[in-house]
């Protein structure tokens, strides 16, 4: 599969915007580490970062409760208002980051261009640590080991994808 994404030249901010299918569990702790990982690193102004999920449901609310509660205990503090993808999102973002095969379909499917198409990657195409897990799965009906699992494999995944960036800001592969 072709993972080199170009990122527009010119412009003065990376776009990356992380997606699930409620925007309540994976996508906006995916963007809390984000955030987090920029920070650190002092490229904060360099980026934009924000989240969304494929289903409107949860539109305005925070992110569920448990997935709060886990990310407290690693130091973020998640406070994202749900909203849904829109078409705007193509042209805003350079990277759309899909959490499973599910959201990264209907992304594709949702593109209105060949070229914004190519701005939608998999989180696992970026899994360092953990290789043989094809996802961040949905921890909606799971325990606290799913919300454990998708915040460890969220973190490999951000790593992993910063790195790439800050390495090569112009092609990611
Ligand atoms: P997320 O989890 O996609 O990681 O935010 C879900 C949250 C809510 C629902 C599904 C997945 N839901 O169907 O309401």
């Amino acid at each position: 599969m072709d993972k080199t994404l170009t990122i527009a030249k010119g412009k003065d901010k990376v776009g990356i915007l992380f997606v699930c299918l409620g925007n309540i569990c994976r996508s906006p702790a995916a963007q809390g580490v984000m955030e987090r990982l920029v920070k650190d690193k002092g490229v904060a102004d360099k980026f934009e970062i924000d989240s969304a999920g494929l289903y409107g449901g949860h539109a305005g609310d925070l992110p569920d409760h448990r997935m709060r509660v886990h990310a407290q205990r690693r130091g973020l503090n998640l406070t994202h208002r749900s909203r849904q993808v829109r078409e705007s999102d193509f042209d805003r973002f350079d990277i759309i980051v899909a959490m499973d095969d599910s959201n990264y379909d209907r992304l594709r499917r949702m593109a209105p261009t060949p070229e914004d198409e190519k701005k939608v990657v998999k989180m696992a195409d970026f899994f360092t640590l953990h290789p043989w897990a094809d996802c961040v799965p949905d921890p909606y009906y799971d325990g606290a080991e799913g919300f454990e699992n998708a915040l460890d494999l969220i973190e490999d995944g951000c790593e992993t994808l910063l790195r790439n960036v800050v390495d090569n800001p112009t092609k990611l592969i």
